[in-house]
């Protein structure tokens, strides 16, 4: 018994030393301490020996039992330090790998060259109004000097919203003029980017949504002159000291006299080419003094306030701008096309 003892001990300790994990353990246990193990098994023949030996041998097998107790709780706390060194081994960070690129987005170019134009107006004192899409038709005409069956309340091919089209999608930023007349003290100078609103079909210059930037100037004493030098300004600020502009006779019912402004052509400057179609000047904004009908209507006295506007078509300038040949690719949000701004 006593050589039975020694050997169970001897074999528990060495199969300890090549248990690898909690589950070997686990099984060590149940093998030699457990109720049917092994240890129990030779303490379950104590009853056969002398009551001289009983003790002696009891005392061994305690001896035995605990021993192998030790050895497994050490052989545990082994393992366990031997998994959390792995662990930390495994779950270290490397803060000095590369990090993953970060891909920066930008501005469209529709809001570069609207932030571009905004500095160089607010650089010149005008502030800047946003205003409804969704607009009533006597901002958008009547207040205009345009009333019912004015020719504009059809050409301009509008998106009304109610059977007697008094609600409607603003087919242009000048109901602002309205709007700041109403609402500002004079001197004003404003300018009020935003979407526009017409029935056109979509091709290379043409889209039912685009963008134009209002702009308004009312104080005594201003003249067509100061509309010129400004927009003179605007267009050198944007395209070079070099670029040419001229105006031409026109006509809109709320500016009188009404005029449009041509910048020469970038590409080919003036002789003609494909992207002015032959004409050598591009196309920029419609202008004019204040129809004094409007300033009335708005409750400024026409004899001792004068004023001009101008609508720019942003699409236009953009395109002028960053040489975009295509309307639709403005609007298309194709990222091969935003990635070269
Ligand atoms: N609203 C005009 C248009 O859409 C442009 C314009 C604005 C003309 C202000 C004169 C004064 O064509």
């Amino acid at each position: 018994m006593k050589e039975q003892l020694a050997k169970i001990r001897a074999e528990a300790i060495s199969a300890l030393e090549s248990a690898k994990d909690a589950a070997d353990l686990d099984a060590l246990r149940v093998k030699y301490l457990g109720k049917k193990g092994e240890l129990t098994g030779v303490l379950k023949m104590m009853g056969r020996l002398s009551p001289e030996e009983r003790p002696v041998m009891g005392q061994l097998a305690n001896d035995v039992r605990a021993a192998l107790e030790n050895a497994l709780e050490a052989c545990s706390q082994k393992l366990e330090a031997a998994a959390l060194e792995r662990r930390l081994r495994d779950e270290a960070l490397d803060v000095t790998i590369p990090g993953k690129p970060v891909v920066l987005g930008h501005q469209h170019p529709m809001n570069i060259a609207l932030e571009e134009l905004k500095d160089i107006f607010i650089g010149m004192g005008f502030t800047v109004l946003e205003g409804p899409e969704v607009e009533l038709a006597s901002y958008n005409f009547d207040r205009l000097n345009a009333p019912e069956g004015h020719p504009s309340r059809d050409w301009s091919d509008t998106f009304y919203f109610d059977g007697d089209s008094r609600v409607m999608l603003r087919s242009q930023t000048s109901p602002m003029q309205v709007r700041a007349m109403e609402t500002m003290d004079l001197p004003i100078r404003i300018i009020a980017p935003g979407r526009v609103y017409r029935k056109d079909e979509v091709d290379a210059t043409h889209s039912p949504m685009f963008h134009q930037v209002e702009g308004m100037v009312i104080d005594k004493g201003v003249t067509m002159a100061d509309l010129k030098g400004t927009l003179n300004t605007v267009v050198e600020q944007l395209y070079g000291a070099g670029a040419k502009t001229r105006f031409r006779p026109h006509h809109f019912p709320f500016t009188e006299p009404s005029c449009e402004m041509d910048v020469q052509c970038h590409k080919c400057g003036g002789a003609g080419c494909p992207t002015c179609k032959g004409e050598g000047w591009i196309e920029l904004l419609g202008a004019g003094m204040v129809h004094p009908k409007v300033l009335e209507m708005s409750g400024i006295d026409s004899g001792t306030y004068t004023g001009w506007a101008f609508g720019i078509g942003l699409e236009r300038m953009a395109m002028r701008r960053f040489k975009i040949a295509d309307l639709r690719l403005i609007f298309e949000n194709d990222v091969r096309f935003l990635e070269q701004f």
